[in-house]
């Protein structure tokens, strides 16, 4: 797992940009996440896209998540949310902006068609990742098998208080979602997982330098062979091996700078 710790989340998220830039071009399956996390991404990606000629329109698109029960033109729904914020600022087709089906009586067989959506795209070249504080990602909550597939999960209470933000109120959060499992994000060619603010330093302590174990999903990470982890400053400061992170990132041999 490679770990970049940068000043503040704007470097954070220019250094995402041109990471998911290098292979948007080549026209990649993108693995979307939704939450806070990435929006600044997202900023600097439709600004190489307006201004430095960034083009999406041979890719396609995988969301990680959808909440239960919303219609998919609620503000809140991911389905919405990800166009608004993205990929309606984009070149990228409509069509290819795929979300799971939060609204099928038959999440069982929802989980395992979006698994096999994703299959038949080629897979995921690289998905973009942010992490809850209780370690989540996606919205695999602390308990979840590590190899599950796409599948109904229910939030946890922690993260129902932490997007109450998003809602009016904290009684209008959904309780269910579905979600891509661990098994799916796992198989992504490259992971590449944000992280800002002081809120995420025990999850990012967690997932980079503790044990792999459902308690921290986000440690799956460390099992996979191409993990990327940029986070601010506030966000690594639990690290325990900050500093050779640091000097790892400013010796690496020149094939493997971003
Ligand atoms: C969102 C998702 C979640 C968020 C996580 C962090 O699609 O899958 O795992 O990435 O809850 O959310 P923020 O970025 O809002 O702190």
């Amino acid at each position: 797992m490679e770990i970049l710790i940068r000043p503040d989340p704007e470097d954070v998220a220019a250094l995402a940009a041109q990471i998911l830039a290098g292979y948007a071009g080549d026209g990649a399956t993108l693995g979307l996440a939704t939450g806070s996390t990435p929006l600044a991404t997202y900023q600097e990606l439709i600004r190489l896209h307006h201004h430095e000629g960034l083009s999406f329109s041979k890719c396609q698109a995988f969301l990680l998540d959808e909440y239960v029960g919303l219609p998919r033109d609620h503000e809140q729904s991911y389905y919405r949310t990800i166009r608004r914020e993205f990929t309606e600022h984009i070149d990228i087709d409509d069509s290819a902006v795929h979300s799971p089906d939060g609204l099928t009586e038959d999440s069982d067989a929802a989980g395992r068609a979006y698994d096999e959506a994703i299959q038949q795209s080629g897979g995921v070249d690289i998905q973009l990742l942010g992490v809850g504080t209780n370690g989540h990602i996606g919205f695999n909550e602390p308990g979840s098998s590590l190899s599950s597939p796409t599948r109904l999960k229910t939030l946890h209470p922690q993260t129902v208080k932490d997007n109450a933000r998003f809602f009016e109120r904290a009684a209008d959060v959904p309780r269910h979602v579905l979600t891509q499992g661990l098994g799916t994000i796992s198989r992504a060619r490259h992971l590449l997982l944000l992280a800002t603010g002081e809120g995420k330093a025990q999850a990012v302590a967690a997932l980079a330098e503790g044990p792999v174990s459902a308690r921290c999903p986000a440690s799956v990470l460390q099992l996979h062979p191409h993990a990327t982890v940029i986070v601010d400053e506030a966000a690594a400061q639990n690290l325990q091996d900050s500093e050779y992170y640091r000097y790892a990132d400013a010796n690496k041999p020149h094939w493997q700078r971003h």
